[in-house]
């Protein structure tokens, strides 16, 4: 461990002395804390952080148009035009790689959630649904039927490990959330929790920000900070030692996100894909989502900023867009590709400018909440590894089945309000799927409505993740059933409904 007298010389060294400015100020138990933090900061690296944050503020935003090409054919595949074949094959083979253990699952769960604007990790939300699930009850249920299902079509007892990268604002309080749940009835030795780094948020002239007289103010490095986290916790090996070859990652916002999606792991799989990314069409040329593509024949993901809007408008032979695949943070990659990164390329990750407003102590020592954007954020994205991919696939899937993500507080889009009918709309076409019929409190048969939206919410009927992950085996619970709404199709209700054998009215 360093001494103070170490860290003083190399803050000197990195040009960061006044991080000590108040050390005289503090008590005992405050300078151990900030000597503590020093320490574990890349002291030496300290200096190219802050300047090179510093520097990359003062780019512009936007670069010239890049030499763009759309993912090619070839390594291009979709759900909506594909055949039924084709889908059943992939979704065999994902089944298959999940039965033998060779399929992990990755959550990304160290943002802060600042949108939203609550104080815990943004996976213990419950967004309303009759249920009151969270985001992480969610997706464990999605894990115990997604292994049942491999289980059942080969015979196996499996388990894919949920992998989840959290941070220092978020570790603490999911391990008591998910400890406080029994685990969501998962074997907690499968669910491997881990931290990314933090790094120092940095004024726009490369200073580090004294959040408190003795405290630094550090941000998540960026999910992109996930190939070091790999590394520093030994994610690789824990992989290795269960028979992981295949993990799939994605973001803890996705209400609708279809983990360890057997489809898109098959067709990862047999395309010898080593990374891919779930797509979803674009909603329309200004949405502002990074787009899967090439730049110079490498894939990777352009900001939508980066993209001129002669670029983003271009359109194909039947009018569609061709640069139409919406990256939505949810990516296939093969154990060897992720020790690859982790080997040779982790440390040419691009490093992003993100400008916030962090509050601080002013040189007398006055905290102040400023109110325009005052600190620079560095982060990695998670996508950044697609340029050193050998093989890169893109499968685009649908955007009302798989992507709803909770970014905003209810009043914007991507809110708590747009997530949960996003989820019942989807299990109102399942049930409708079943041909069941629905009714409101009065025994009227409810219309199917073409779009859910804030005044036209869909019906309450929300099927647990435990009974059907994807719509499926729910003809032999619900076909010609009337069913009261609000429902809440849980395992306990599920076994109700497998029993009364006749056909009738519901409760
Ligand atoms: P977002 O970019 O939406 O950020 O993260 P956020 O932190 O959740 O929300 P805001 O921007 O503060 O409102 C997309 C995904 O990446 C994860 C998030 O937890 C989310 O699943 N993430 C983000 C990390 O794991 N680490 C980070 O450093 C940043």
């Amino acid at each position: 461990m360093l001494s103070l007298q170490q860290v003083r010389v190399r803050l000197e060294e990195a040009g960061q002395a006044h991080v000590l400015r108040f050390w005289p100020e503090l008590s005992e138990a405050e300078r151990g804390g900030l000597l503590r933090d020093l320490v574990q900061l890349d002291l030496q690296g300290l200096r190219a952080h802050c300047e090179g944050a510093a520097r990359a503020a003062g780019r512009p935003a936007s670069g010239p148009d890049p030499l763009l090409d759309p993912v090619p054919p070839g390594a291009m595949g979709s759900v909506r035009k594909s055949d039924e074949d084709s889908l059943a094959e992939w979704e065999r083979e994902g089944l298959f790689q999940i039965s033998e253990n060779g399929v992990g699952v990755l959550l990304l769960a160290g943002g802060q959630g600042t949108r939203l604007g609550v104080q815990y990790p943004k996976g213990m939300f419950d967004v309303g649904l009759p249920s009151g699930s969270t985001l992480y009850q969610i997706q464990a249920e999605r894990i115990h039927r997604i292994q049942q299902l491999a289980d059942r079509k080969h015979g196996s007892q499996c388990c894919v490990p949920w992998y989840i990268m959290t941070s220092e604002f978020t570790l603490a309080p999911t391990e008591k959330f998910f400890k406080e749940n029994n685990y969501f009835d998962l074997e907690p030795s499968n669910i491997v929790m881990f931290e990314q780094r933090m790094i120092p948020a940095v004024t726009f002239d490369g200073k580090v920000i004294l959040q408190e007289k003795g405290k630094i103010a550090m941000a998540p490095d960026g999910n992109g900070g996930l190939y070091q986290a790999l590394v520093d916790n030994k994610v690789l090996e824990d992989m290795q030692k269960r028979g992981v070859e295949y993990l799939h990652v994605y973001c803890v916002d996705n209400i609708l996100v279809k983990m360890a999606d057997p489809v898109f792991i098959g067709f990862c799989v047999s395309k010898g894909a080593d990374c891919g990314a779930k797509v979803v069409e674009k909603a329309s040329v200004a949405e502002p989502v990074g787009v899967v593509c090439r730049v110079r024949g490498v894939s990777q993901v352009v900001e939508y900023s980066e993209i001129q809007p002669e670029t983003a408008e271009l359109r194909g032979p039947g009018g569609e867009l061709v640069f139409s695949a919406g990256n939505i943070c949810n990516h296939f990659f093969t154990r060897a590709f992720l020790q690859d990164v982790a080997e040779n390329y982790k440390g040419q990750l691009k490093q992003h400018v993100a400008f916030k407003k962090v509050p601080f102590v002013d040189t007398c020592g006055n905290q102040v909440r400023p109110t325009k954007p005052n600190a620079i954020k560095m982060e990695k994205f998670v996508f950044d590894v697609f340029p050193f991919s050998r093989n890169f696939v893109a499968f685009e899937v649908l955007r009302e089945e798989e992507f709803s993500p909770l970014k905003n507080a209810d009043g914007a889009s991507d809110s708590p309000t747009t997530a949960r009918n996003a989820l019942l709309a989807q299990h109102c076409r399942w049930a409708r799927a079943a041909n069941a019929t629905l009714l409101d409190g009065q025994g009227n048969a409810l219309p199917a409505v073409a779009s859910a939206s804030e005044d036209n919410p869909p019906v309450q009927c929300e099927i647990s993740p435990l009974v059907s992950y994807f719509g499926e085996g729910l003809e032999e619970l619900l076909t010609g059933r009337m069913l009261t709404t609000p429902l809440l199709l849980d395992g306990k209700r599920a076994k109700e409904l497998l029993m009364k054998s006749s056909v009738g009215v519901l409760p």
